[in-house]
């Protein structure tokens, strides 16, 4: 009977989580495990920096519910949600980069039409994102969905809004038979991310800037091709090279003009100022 020790139990609980029913669990079981003890040995964990981070991860557990995932908050500040998506999405030479999800997508936004807002009455300069979804291959897709959410300016999702009722700064556009699509919302504003939670109070330890320069974020899907998770950075904002999670890459970078007043791409006369952003999504074939 071997009995555990200090030397042998690694390998012990290794061969236990080996015997995991299915072969990936058994190898993500077994290489955590292995990574864990070494990180103890690494740094030698006491026991109250343990309860102290068991502590931690119970309160990001109790922060969370539908609206708020501050698990997917921590992982997105570790860098290690930026990783897994970029290991994962080796896109082909042409096609638009994939960054972070983060925390405040809401499944089934409102469908709107070409140009239509997705402000629901929050507030800001108007700003319409135009552009046309494309195959590799240079091709236009019709039909193409772009599920589309933002910040407001002071920063807020919909989701940190207490008692908001239906949607607000959200919606789903379809491309037309050339490809082209139509947002309207308000320009966007960099923002901090939630600070009042453990993930926050965590960060609130360091040194570390807690802000996102100012996007717009997309999900693309089209029949055959991959599933996009995008966004735009307004170019010259704050915080495009210190982003907390690590989510801006330089080809997600573009202009936002600022126009005083004129014809909105929607052909609507604008009698206050307004921003026009054009920006074409390229998608992957599907795997
Ligand atoms: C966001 O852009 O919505 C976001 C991403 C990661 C963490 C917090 C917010
Ligand atoms: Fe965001």
């Amino acid at each position: 009977m071997a009995f555990v020790t200090e030397d042998n139990i690694t390998e012990i609980a290794v061969q236990r989580w080996a015997t995991s029913h299915s072969p990936r669990m058994a190898e993500l079981m077994t290489a955590a495990i292995k990574h864990l003890h070494a990180f103890a040995k690494e740094v030698d964990l006491t026991g109250e920096e343990w309860m102290g981070a068991l502590e931690f991860l119970t309160a990001t557990g109790q922060a969370s519910d539908e609206k708020r995932k501050e698990f997917i908050l921590l992982s997105d500040v570790l860098g290690l949600s930026m990783l897994v998506v970029m290991r994962n999405a080796r896109q082909p030479k042409g096609a638009t980069p994939t960054t972070v999800l983060g925390p405040f997508h809401i499944e089934d936004s409102p469908e709107l039409g070409h140009g239509e807002s997705m402000t629901f009455g929050a507030e800001g300069e108007p700003c319409f994102v135009t552009g046309q979804v494309r195959d590799l291959r240079g091709r236009p897709i019709a039909g193409a969905r772009l599920d589309v959410w933002q910040a407001d300016t002071a920063g807020d999702y919909e989701a940190q809004i207490p008692g908001q009722e239906g949607p607000r700064l959200r919606a789903i556009y379809t491309t037309g038979a050339d490809g082209r699509y139509c947002v309207r919302t308000v320009n966007p504003r960099g923002y901090a991310i939630p600070m009042d939670g453990p993930v926050g109070a965590l960060i609130g330890k360091t040194e570390i800037s807690y802000f996102r320069p100012a996007h717009i974020h997309f999900l693309l899907s089209a029949p055959g091709q991959a599933d996009l998770i995008s966004c735009i950075f307004r170019s010259g904002a704050e915080y495009l090279d210190s982003d907390v999670v690590f989510g801006c890459k330089q080809d997600l970078i573009t202009d936002f003009t600022r126009h005083a007043s004129g014809l909105a791409p929607t052909g609507e006369a604008m009698a206050q100022p307004f921003w026009t952003v054009e920006f074409d999504f390229v998608l992957s074939p599907q795997a």
